[in-house]
């Protein structure tokens, strides 16, 4: 296990524990301009029960070996072998510690694949997960080897005054020539990928929290020179996850400092370092002029996920790389739990379900699928997925669900309990829940080893006479490209049967089949199982999976008249939403099915009704009637289609609807767009956000009916945050692409934001994303702008990646010559940044559902990038993959 070398597979059943157990570390980093030098004093000890002569075998990437000394004495040349990609050692004591003391030299400079040790605009960062430590030296590059790290840092004074490491600092002092050093101890056993060192002239936003225990933790987020302001509300969002995670988990912090340092080139959002998280800045530099209500919830959200891994994925890491979603997955479910708390639950989770929709069911429905537990790989890095992080979190969210509030709590408390300080497994997690529910969760385990959507079927038939209501629930799956089992799983469905008065009625049900019902949860274990209800006063209204209770695609006949009046009375405000949302989806499809030219509306005016309805009712938070607000996207309504899509009918569809549900709601949309308008002072809570978010809603829908763009270039004008700027923006780029007033706004936003990388990225991505077949033109000009580089990642993802991710019409242009520059793209970048690149090009891969046209141009597309020499690992996998 663990050799990853080019075209192998790396396999779950082949795991077995190292030969040699390390003990400890010290480590030296000397920071020249131009290079590191590299000494790391392993004390390693040989495992009980291990082969005298086995070798010991470290990894390695493009490391040059200067020096290896083992207990004091520099070993023989014919004792070992070293090569870029790893290091091997024999004759080592048979038993008893040694230290084993490795030198090399790395070039941090040269390092434009942002893993390892490399320079982010002159400050010297790390990014180690998944396999970067081995970029900085040999080393068991593995998460189940954990041990004490205490780490010297050496630099030019000038250059860098700040120097951080992974844990508490305990030494520092002056060097000859400006240079200077410091000690950082991190006392807590951890695996190489929680390494961190960052050296640089940064600003420091100081704070401290005192944790429940009393113990004082200072904070400090250092940003670039002159940025430090913006990071007030990640520094606020950090000091509320701290708490959050005291109340509901009783997890505290345990170091004495806790720092995050924002960096400019990240191929992530932010990596959880123990003791020193590092983040993309975009997740930390925030101010009303820059950032919208949008990037405000994002940085509460990753502030939030990459502390909580302090306990989730730091105090018990992963016992190897399949178990990925034991950190991952928990702690995106605990970030969710968190912003639930923080905001609005069920917004919040309408924003998780449509996350989930969006990139996971598409993942899962595709040649890129497997399961949320993997059980191979090529390139780990190609595994940090939707399916992992967001279909993980519903694994656990079920879980939840499953044994109730209590037991979830109390089986949390055990896994804190019994795994502290060790590389776990999904097992043990399990295990902890069983025990502490005192139930068999071993049906519940195959979620984490079958892949694909499962599809629930619910039928239903009222007996009016006997005033019966049977509801018979069927689950399936199909056999999907991971070809993993297809055996029934454990679906958790919440359920209500709501009456005329929008009240659930309050029924105990028969069980037939493989079920378990309790209150408002079916937990469905077999393929099929009906509830009968008896003695119902009149028929009641289906309310099923309510707040999506299993990540499962649902096929439900039920009425245009029952979901109209769901919509208005369910009890429940998630299944408000979606029976509209549902109703709507429903019709787009099928309209966008129909031939082109055929122009009948696709929404009935009884439903733009009920949407007008449902955004009008000022009885409901605004942040909830801008969701209901929100249309299904292209792609989500081209992965309803499955099959055939053809991308210019469906912008054709969700273009008319928008217009119709503009017109029809003129004088509603125009009251919420004035009533909740921004007022002058900014504030970022979720409440004002909500009403912003209605505001800005209902006046793209004013736009498209009226086909003016005065009011939104009046908003682009007149705007006092970057919110509403951006928002009015988008409407001129997307719905007036090409009038002279877009033109002259979008120069002006440049000029007013040119000197802002963050901002900068705004104004790509929405010249990008705008849904006309020249855009291909425009991301082609782009792309030659002196502001364009392929070596930052999030100017790429700004222009390539929202151009390929989010503009079905000009991407998925029918002569190709979208997919032909996306490909020339890759390829070049590839050579830069293949995680990057990689990631990028997981935009071919639902090739399969489009029309033959468009089809046989993806698929040539792709097979030209596959062929191409020299290819990254991570690119050529996904390349690979997406034509099985
Ligand atoms: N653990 C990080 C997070 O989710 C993500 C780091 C992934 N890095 C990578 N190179 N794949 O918080
Ligand atoms: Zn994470």
């Amino acid at each position: 296990m663990q050799r990853t070398e080019d075209g192998q597979t790396v396999r779950l059943v082949d795991y077995r524990p190292t030969d040699f157990v390390l003990l400890g570390v010290a480590m030296t980093l000397k920071l020249f301009e131009g290079r590191a030098e590299v000494l790391a004093r392993l004390s390693l000890e040989r495992r009980p029960g291990v082969s005298a002569n086995a070798p010991l075998h470290l990894d390695g990437d493009e490391l040059v070996l200067e020096s290896l000394v083992l207990d004091g004495a520099p070993l023989a040349p014919e004792t070992y072998e070293a090569t870029p990609d790893r290091l091997m050692v024999r004759g080592l004591p048979e038993s008893g510690r040694f230290e084993l003391a490795v030198e090399t030299r790395i070039a941090p400079e040269a390092n434009s694949k942002l893993m390892g040790l490399f320079r982010s605009n002159g400050i010297w960062c790390t990014q180690c997960e998944a396999e970067g430590f081995r970029r900085i030296t040999y080393f068991l590059d593995r998460p189940d080897v954990l041990a004490p790290y205490r780490v010297r840092i050496e630099a030019d004074k000038a250059a860098a005054p700040v120097l951080l490491g992974n844990g508490n600092p305990v030494d520092s002092g002056e060097l000859a020539d400006g240079r200077h050093y410091a000690v950082w101890d991190d006392p807590f056993n951890k695996p190489s990928y929680l390494f961190a060192v960052v050296a640089g002239d940064l600003d420091l936003l100081a704070d401290e929290f005192v944790t429940m225990s009393g113990r004082k933790v200072t904070l400090g987020i250092y940003t670039e020179k002159g940025r430090s302001e913006q990071a007030g509300y990640a520094m606020d969002a950090l000091k509320r996850s701290m708490a959050w995670d005291e109340r509901r988990f009783g997890r505290e912090y345990d170091l004495d400092v806790f720092n995050v340092v924002a960096i400019a080139d990240f191929n992530m959002g932010a990596m959880e370092n123990k003791g020193l998280n590092v983040f993309n800045h975009k997740y930390v530099l925030l101010d009303p002029d820059i950032a919208t209500d949008t990037d405000y919830a994002g940085v509460e959200t990753v502030i939030a996920h990459e502390y909580f891994h302090n306990w989730t994925g730091n105090r018990i890491t992963c016992r190897d790389w399949f178990q990925l979603c034991l950190k991952e997955g928990l702690t995106v479910f605990r970030d969710q739990e968190f912003s639930a708390d923080e905001r609005e639950r069920t917004v919040q989770r309408i924003g998780s379900v449509r996350r989930l929709k969006a990139h996971q069911f598409p993942e899962d429905q595709g040649p890129l699928q497997h399961p949320v537990r993997p059980a191979e790989y090529r390139e780990i890095n190609n595994f940090y997925t939707a399916t992992v992080y967001d279909k993980g979190a519903e694994l656990v969210r079920m879980i939840a669900t499953i044994v109730g509030p209590q037991d979830f709590r109390k089986g949390m408390d055990l896994y804190f309990e019994r795994h502290d300080g060790e590389a776990a497994t999904i097992e043990d997690f399990i295990t902890c829940f069983e025990d502490a529910a005192k139930t068999d969760l071993s049906q519940f385990a195959l979620w984490y080893a079958q892949a694909g959507t499962p599809t629930l079927t619910v039928t239903e038939s009222w007996d009016a006479k006997a005033r019966r209501h049977e509801v018979t629930l069927r689950q399936s799956l199909a056999r999907g490209t991971a070809g993993t089992g297809l055996e029934p799983m454990v679906l958790p469905v919440r359920f209500g049967l709501v009456g005329g008065n929008g009240e659930d009625s309050v029924a105990d049900g028969q069980v037939a089949g493989s079920a378990k019902l309790k209150d408002d949860l079916i937990v469905l274990t077999g393929r099929e199982a009906t509830i009968t209800f008896n003695d119902l006063p009149d028929r009641p209204y289906l309310s099923i999976l309510r707040d999506f209770s299993a990540p499962v695609t649902l096929d439900h006949e039920q009425s245009e008249a029952a979901r109209l009046a769901l919509a208005r009375l369910d009890p429940n405000l998630f299944n408000r939403w979606r029976a509209l949302d549902d109703l709507v989806a429903e019709a787009m499809t099928t309209a966008a099915k129909r031939a082109p030219g055929d122009t009948s509306p696709a929404l009935k005016p009884v439903v733009i009704e009920a949407l007008i309805a449902l955004a009008g009712d000022d009885g409901l938070d605004p942040a909830f009637r801008a969701q209901g607000l929100a249309l299904p996207g292209e792609s989500d309504i081209a992965r309803q289609i499955a099959e055939n899509v053809d991308p210019d009918r469906v912008h054709e569809v969700v273009d008319a609807a928008r217009a119709a549900i503009g017109t029809a709601g003129h004088a509603v949309l125009e009251r919420l767009r004035d009533e909740f308008a921004s007022s002058k002072e900014f504030s970022p809570d979720a409440a004002s956000a909500g009403r912003r978010a209605l505001s800005n809603a209902a006046l793209g829908y004013i736009s498209a009916a009226t086909r003016d763009p005065g009011p939104a270039i009046a908003q682009y004008q007149s705007a006092t945050n970057m919110t509403d700027r951006s928002a009015a923006l988008a409407i001129l780029a997307h719905r007036f692409p090409g009038d002279p007033q877009t033109e002259r706004a979008l120069d002006d936003f440049y000029r007013r934001y040119e000197a802002d990388d963050l901002v900068l990225d705004k104004w790509f991505t929405l010249q990008a994303t705008a849904p006309a077949h020249d855009t291909l033109e425009t991301v082609k000009r782009l792309a030659a702008h002196p502001r364009f580089t392929m070596r930052n990642p999030n100017r790429v993802r700004a222009l390539v990646g929202a151009f390929a991710a989010a503009n079905q019409v000009a991407f998925h242009r029918a002569d190709g010559a979208g997919y032909e520059w996306v490909a020339e793209k890759l390829v070049a970048l590839d050579g830069i940044n293949p995680q990057v690149s990689a990631r990028t090009a997981t935009t071919f891969r639902a090739w399969r559902s489009f029309e033959p046209g468009r089809r046989a141009k993806l698929e040539q597309t792709l097979r030209q990038v596959s062929e191409t020499k020299g290819l990254s690992k991570d690119l050529q996998d996904i390349v690979d993959r997406s034509l099985k």
